[in-house]
């Protein structure tokens, strides 16, 4: 049976050692470090987010932010607020949160948040730096996955993994990541060829498909460590109900590997762990202290 690997304590402990970098930074700076979060519209889903990124914030003894526009924000406008954040010394982290209203270039949006403040990792300057072994921010859920490896594993220099999923946000800075760790790095996606063929050479795999139990037990190696970034509602057995899985099939998969998040419970609670961590550094090293 495998190891599971406990992100809610993890994320737990990381938000501790966040506040305890906060109340150091704050002495030091004479202020707190500030997060300033942009929601745009009514998105119910998005309003959850914006809320416990703001709770997070405050507990972490950060300030926050926030500022809430109607849907039928102008893009012009929006571009204003980013401007004015950018400017203002009070803020050093800023999240605009995704997705926008029909109607707004979310592109332009995130490219004019200024890189030195973008604690989500989203520009294009973030991914080069990234890319390129600059000091940048590095997009909150594959920071956190790699921070489980790492707890795990320790080095992981010379391993083989396999990432399956190649968006934007997850997967590629994921490969990035572990090839900066000096892993062997496949990105497997919708037309690889013989993917369980693919993961069964993995000694690490990250799952961030968004297809519900794809990864089966047979595909994984004895002993590999698995990171499921999948978060897919399904029908539960109990008719009418819904329950949350990942991308991996964890009954098979945890009889074949050595360690594997779960899902609720595993990736999900780092990526605000990482956002609150991403805004400390971003603090840090705007007043010059890292
Ligand atoms: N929407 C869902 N997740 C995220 C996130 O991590 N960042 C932003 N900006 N928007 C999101």
């Amino acid at each position: 049976m495998a190891d599971i690997i406990d992100g809610k304590a993890f994320a737990a402990d990381l938000r501790g050692k966040v506040a305890e970098g906060v109340a150091e930074f704050s002495a030091k700076a004479g202020r707190k470090p500030g997060l300033a979060v942009v929601l745009v519209g009514e998105d119910p889903a998005s309003q959850v987010y914006v809320r416990n990124k703001h709770k997070a914030t405050v507990g972490a003894g950060m300030e926050s932010f926030e500022h809430r526009l109607p849907a039928d924000t102008s893009q012009e406008d929006l571009l204003a607020l980013v401007a004015q954040l950018n400017a203002d010394p009070a803020v050093d982290g800023i999240l605009v949160q995704l997705p926008l209203p029909e109607g707004l270039d979310e592109n332009a949006v995130i490219q004019a948040i200024d890189p030195d403040k973008d604690v989500d990792g989203f520009t294009t300057a973030s991914a080069g730096r990234l890319m390129t072994g600059l000091p940048g921010f590095v997009a909150c859920t594959p920071l956190g996955c790699l921070m489980l490896l790492k707890d795990r594993l320790g080095d992981l220099s010379g391993k083989t993994a396999v990432i399956i999923g190649r968006s934007n946000i997850v997967g590629k800075p994921m490969a990035q990541l572990l090839l900066r760790e000096s892993c062997t790095v496949t990105i497997a996606h919708s037309r690889t060829k013989d993917l369980p063929e693919v993961v069964r050479g993995a000694d690490i795999v990250v799952a961030a498909v968004g297809r519900p139990e794809m990864v089966k037990g047979d595909w994984l190696k004895t002993g590999a460590t698995v990171i499921d970034v999948g978060i897919n509602r399904v029908p539960a057995a109990e008719e009418g109900k819904t329950k949350l899985v990942g991308d991996v099939d964890f009954a098979s998969a945890s009889e074949t590997v050595g360690a594997i998040t779960p899902v609720p419970g595993g990736v999900g609670p780092m990526t605000i762990a990482c956002l609150l961590y991403n805004t400390l550094e971003a603090a840090n090293r705007r007043e010059g202290f890292a």
